[in-house]
């Protein structure tokens, strides 16, 4: 039991650098309750070079039931409890084992009982309640026996420990595989990914690192980063890993061989995705990875395959439908007198004053992540009526005529008409019922003297008095053929006079705000 130094450094130097390194980081922690320091120092001698399964044992001491409790408490990796009975009180020994059971809700560390008093065995029931894995009076406490006690102890603690890890892990690789399929870039994904790997293995994700190959197999080519953390940070997205880099050997070997691959240097999980998109993940644990902690990588990586090839196809899919919308736009507009780039900054304005007002704490009921995410592609449909509007009055340079009036002011009507109708095609909030909304409310007033309803302040919808604002704003600050561009100052004074009146008094102060904060230089086109 208790090795000589011969022998322990015998066992050491069969081992490789790894284990010694996980004997140094991670040793068995037992701890001692005992109001005798003897009984301390006579422990403590016994399990001196005692290691179990390559790891030595560390001896914490306290000396009341109380002490006891405040470590444990702190410390939650205690594998086993030597603990006296009789302390501070006749059954401090017992109440402290009952308090880690209850109160601290430790059921994984071993509990062996103590005593002196030979006569005071606790009732069955105290044993059986508590856990308690041995009890022992202290005039056995010979170092064998110890020894076997502790091993036994010890073992008993690795099983639980092992089936509460995996239970853990399990539990974080089902939270964590739903909470990533509801993100919506791979970017995202890929930096949850990572940190949920630092999540299931307990440790941060310092030095991790991720790496997508999207060309198809059997095509040589360099792995490209999507998000990188700790020591890799200074890779940045969609660069091809640069082939010095000191994992790219072992990266390149996974893709290359389309297995995981654990090394010395680096463990890299590898992940094909069910449509043939294939990518690895690369990390550096701070110690190698047992049998369990790669088991559960690998349940993770099988649950969160999907979820790469969904996101990238809702990538396409989404780059698609704003493909769509801007062409569609841009069909309205080219007929019109504003230039192709008015559509896409009344896109970024409106996006910016939504995410104002949301920061701001305005309308939170409606500033909703569908709205601040589908606002902006939907502002550019607000005209898509004027496809329907004759030439002759959408080009006259002149003045309209009350009649022309009219005929000018149904582009609202028919825009909100057109994409209520293709709305219905799609489930639920969209580019186009939002886009519906915003033909059918951009001219209408905060007062209730605009058209084609009369609506007044907040029953005109929100989406529609921002894009009221943004409208103006961007038609006043460009030429237009009937008007030269106008100042920036002028744009605003015109603007702040129509508060309350034509416009909501909250987006101008967004807008103003936006202004101010964001500085955009964007929202003048040259030559305008
Ligand atoms: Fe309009």
């Amino acid at each position: 039991m208790v090795q000589d130094d011969t022998d322990d450094n015998d066992w050491l130097a069969e081992d490789d650098e790894h284990a010694i390194a996980q004997i140094a980081a991670r040793p068995w922690r037992v701890l001692v309750v005992d109001d005798e320091p003897d009984i301390h120092a006579v422990t403590r001698l016994a399990l001196n070079n005692v290691t179990f399964k390559g790891r030595s044992i560390e001896i914490l001491s306290a000396y009341t039931g109380a002490q006891g409790y405040d470590l444990l408490s702190q410390e939650h990796d205690v594998a086993l409890v030597l603990l006296d009975v009789v302390m501070e009180t006749e059954d401090a020994g017992l109440r402290l084992a009952k308090r880690i059971r209850e109160d601290l809700d430790n059921n994984l560390v071993r509990i062996v009982l103590r005593t002196g008093q030979p006569g005071q065995a606790p009732e069955q029931q105290v044993i059986v309640d508590f856990d308690i894995n041995d009890y022992k009076a202290k005039t056995e406490l010979t170092a064998q026996k110890l020894f076997t006690t502790v091993i036994t102890s010890l073992r008993g603690y690795e099983g639980l420990q092992t089936i509460e890890a995996n239970r853990r892990g399990l539990a974080r690789i089902l939270e964590s595989a739903s909470n990533l399929y509801q993100i919506d870039s791979l970017k995202e994904l890929a930096s949850g990914v990572l940190t949920q790997i630092g999540a299931i293995l307990n440790f941060g994700t310092e030095g991790v690192l991720c790496i997508m190959q999207n060309k198809s197999p059997g095509v040589p080519t360099d792995p490209f980063v999507i998000a990188s953390t700790g020591a890799s940070t200074h890779l940045s997205e969609h660069m091809a890993l640069p082939s010095d880099h000191i994992w790219a050997e072992e990266i390149n070997r996974a893709f290359r061989e389309g297995h995981s691959i654990f090394s010395d240097l680096v463990d890299v999980l590898y992940i094909r995705a069910p449509h043939g998109h294939r990518f690895a993940v690369a990390f550096s644990p701070p110690w190698p990875l047992g049998d369990l902690e790669r088991n559960l990588l690998s349940v993770f990586c099988d649950r969160i395959a999907a979820a790469f090839d969904n996101l990238h196809m809702f990538g396409l899919l989404k780059t698609t439908q704003e493909a769509t919308v801007v062409a569609l736009a841009d069909l309205a507009e080219s007929r019109d007198v504003t230039t192709g780039g008015h559509v896409r900054r009344v896109c970024r304005l409106t996006d910016g004053i939504a995410a104002e007002l949301h920061a701001a704490g305005k309308f939170p009921e409606e500033t909703t992540p569908t709205f601040l995410s589908l606002v902006g592609l939907a502002s550019i449909l607000h005209d898509v009526g004027k496809v329907a509007t004759p030439d002759s009055i959408l080009l006259k340079p002149d003045r309209h005529t009350p009649e022309e009036r009219v005929i000018m002011e149904e582009h609202a009507l028919i825009g909100e008409t057109v994409l209520g109708r293709a709305s219905v095609l799609v489930e639920g909030i969209s580019t186009l019922s939002m886009g519906a909304q915003i033909a059918g409310g951009h001219h209408e007033h905060f007062d209730g003297s605009g058209y084609p309803r009369g609506l007044k302040g907040y029953a005109i919808p929100l989406s529609a008095r921002i894009v009221a604002v943004v409208d103006v704003f961007d038609a006043l600050l460009h030429r237009r053929p009937y008007k030269e561009p106008w100042s920036l100052e002028a744009v605003m004074a015109y603007l702040q006079e129509r508060r309350n009146t034509q416009f909501d008094p909250d987006v101008i102060d967004a807008l103003v705000t936006f202004l101010e904060t964001k500085k955009p230089d964007w929202i003048i086109a040259k030559g305008h």
